[in-house]
């Protein structure tokens, strides 16, 4: 599957270009982003991989987090051991505090391939306890939860800056809801399965962001998981449609 432009995918350990296509340069970082404050973005997870933050994540359950399945998954498409994958909570600092809980196992769409159902739950092997750092988003169900186009919506991650360097404080970027042309410009292949979030020019997700979850309302709509062309591109990203995969995602709860 190939566009007229290159689709990158938001994993920092497995960063790679959708196949068929050639390689996007991923030279430009996020930019625009701002410190979140202490108590916003509480169902936020660091996830890591060899204990390196990897990917966002979502706090879906007591057990569960909320990922794209492509930052589990290696370069031979298979799903990495649970024991590699932990996921960090209750802080705004990729490095430290909060707590790490390690995978028990993972789960991923079993209908996922490069950057189709691209979302996975990591199930963990100790329960997280809510407090005023951490807590459990419920998933959207019925497409009335979703947030219309033009809605405009923050979305956080530690994905790379314009410096090149991670961040270590959690960041967040405003995004609005895209119309179903201004996604489809971008991605010829959108269907239900996704739905885009446009940015400002330099702006946006960059490598570290994937699975970075996009709350409204109080519940988890979607899952960050490729730009288009490259990070802060005059495309709209494309997010994971947490609706249209509620169902299985309910299994694992
Ligand atoms: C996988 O895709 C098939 C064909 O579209 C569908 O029938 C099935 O329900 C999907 N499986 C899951 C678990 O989503
Ligand atoms: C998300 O999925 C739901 C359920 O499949 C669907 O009704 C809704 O239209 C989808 N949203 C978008 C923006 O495609």
């Amino acid at each position: 599957m190939c566009s007229k432009v290159n689709f990158a995918l938001l994993a920092l350990a497995f960063a790679g270009i959708v196949a068929n296509c050639q390689a996007a340069t991923l030279d430009q970082r996020i930019l625009g982003g701002e410190d979140v404050a202490s108590g916003q973005f509480t169902f936020v997870a660091s996830v890591r991989l060899d204990s390196a933050h990897v990917c966002g994540g979502s706090i879906i359950g007591a057990r569960q987090i909320l990922t794209a399945a492509h930052c589990v998954v290696d370069d031979n498409n298979q799903v990495v051991a649970a024991d590699r994958v932990s996921a960090r909570i209750g802080s705004l600092n990729q490095f430290a505090s909060g707590k790490i809980i390690y995978a028990e196992s993972i789960a991923v769409q079993p209908n996922y391939t490069y950057i189709s159902n691209d979302v996975a739950v990591i199930q963990l092997s100790s329960a997280v306890e809510e407090s005023s750092k951490i807590s459990i988003i419920p998933i959207a169900t019925s497409a009335d939860q979703a947030p219309a186009v033009g809605t405009a919506i923050s979305v956080a991650g530690w994905g790379e800056q314009s410096s090149g360097a991670a961040p270590y404080k959690l960041q967040s970027v405003a995004f609005s809801v895209a119309s179903e042309e201004e996604c489809t410009k971008g991605f010829p292949e959108h269907d239900e399965s996704t739905f885009c979030l446009a940015h400002n020019l330099k702006e946006g997700s960059c490598l570290g962001d994937a699975g970075n979850g996009v709350a409204y309302n109080n519940r988890l709509v979607g899952v960050a998981s490729f730009v288009v062309g490259a990070c802060g591109s005059r495309y709209a990203e494309v997010f994971v449609n947490v609706t249209h995969f509620a169902e299985w995602i309910q299994t694992q709860l």
